[in-house]
């Protein structure tokens, strides 16, 4: 098993482990001593996950409740929390209750922020199945939800109580989402680890997914220590999500999934950055055949000049100036502020 420990405000530990959902109940129990634990899941990840939990939890002790809403991302709304809010209710869940997130980013994200709002703040523990949630979303304590305006608009900074990282679960995540996760794993190496990158250039990464797993959750806690609210550093974990968004955007956030975005974001952005002279030669190369390897999309056929126009409306921006992550080479990033207005200059469009 590979453990990792956070140290934010509320510091907490991560499991790295083949087979940990089966013993959800011990580690929760290690965590509280609530009485209740309320299993929120989604209707694919529910029908596989749900019954080895809510078991486990049972055997420590916990008396039980599953709400499941319908998968996906068009959920993610305040709608889905209000129905999660009344489950609560109607189980007599207490402030020294428990919530557990069993599921991917939109199902953590959104038991995330249930928990932090509900009765002003009750624990939540993190139980991510899809490769997304287990490298990234589950770890740092962003929650929330979308408007009709644009995605995670509302949301909480709300740490979870643990986190049971259990790679077997990756068995049956669909291999469009397998290389929704990839997108940020490429983005891990990208910004923080160029030995990271080199195992994914010459080795399989379904082969190694629990070192990559502990790999990127590691980069993920360094930055989150170092700026939990997100004011500055953790900025760069938006590498290739600026262009990422405005592909998304401009493409009725259904023709591309958002790892394959950022793929894409992080190859054009790293293009510009070395005509530059900003980036060391041959890195976009790099990029390009590791997204290739792994079976992600190469180009959009958005122009540059479309995208830097959607760009604009990113909700990344502070005021006049937005925060692109520029890479010096692979494994080395830094934040460069761009004034709005000077953006089509800049991009040569
Ligand atoms: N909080 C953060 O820091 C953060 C960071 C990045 C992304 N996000 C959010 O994460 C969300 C995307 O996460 P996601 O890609 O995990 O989406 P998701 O939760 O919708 O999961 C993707 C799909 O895979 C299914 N699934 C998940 N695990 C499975 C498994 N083991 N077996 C079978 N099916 C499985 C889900 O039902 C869903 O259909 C977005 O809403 C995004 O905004 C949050």
């Amino acid at each position: 098993m590979k453990t990792i420990e956070v140290k934010t405000g509320k510091p907490y530990n991560i499991y790295i482990e083949r087979g940990i959902i089966s013993q959800t109940g011990k580690y929760v129990r290690n965590i509280t001593g609530a009485i209740r634990a309320v299993i929120v899941s989604d209707s694919n990840v529910a029908p596989i996950y749900a019954e080895r939990v809510e078991n486990s939890l049972k055997e420590n002790g916990f008396e039980t409740s599953l709400f499941v809403f319908e998968a996906g991302e068009e959920r993610k709304r305040l709608s889905t929390i209000e129905q999660m809010y009344m489950h609560f209710y109607e189980h007599n869940v207490t402030r020294t209750d428990i919530v557990v997130a069993l599921g991917g980013g939109v199902t953590g994200d959104m038991a995330g922020f249930a928990a932090a709002s509900y009765l002003r703040g009750i624990e939540f523990v993190q139980i991510p199945t899809s490769l997304l949630s287990q490298v990234d979303s589950s770890v740092g304590g962003k929650t929330g939800v979308d408007l009709p305006s644009g995605k995670n608009l509302v949301g909480a900074f709300w740490q979870p109580s643990v986190v049971l990282i259990d790679p077997d679960t990756l068995d049956t995540l669909p291999k469009k989402f397998f290389s929704d996760g990839m997108g940020e794993v490429i983005k891990y190496g990208c910004i923080r680890s160029s030995e990271l990158f080199k195992r994914l250039e010459t080795e399989n990464a379904a082969d190694i997914i629990e070192d990559i797993i502990y790999e990127c959750v590691s980069i993920k806690r360094d930055v989150v220590e170092q700026d939990e609210r997100d004011t500055g550093e953790r900025a760069i974990l938006n590498f290739g999500h600026t262009f990422g968004h405005a592909i998304e955007k401009l493409g009725g956030y259904n023709s591309i999934t958002h790892g394959e975005a950022v793929g894409i974001g992080a190859l054009m952005l790293t293009r510009i950055t070395e005509e530059k002279g900003i980036t060391t030669n041959n890195t976009a190369q790099r990029i390009y055949r590791l997204l290739d390897k792994y079976g992600m999309a190469l180009s959009t056929d958005f122009s540059l000049k479309e995208i830097v126009k959607a760009t604009r409306g990113d909700k990344k921006s502070s005021g006049k100036h937005i925060n692109f992550i520029f890479l010096k080479e692979i494994g080395k990033c830094f934040i460069q502020k761009i004034n709005i207005e000077e953006m089509p200059e800049f991009f040569g469009v």
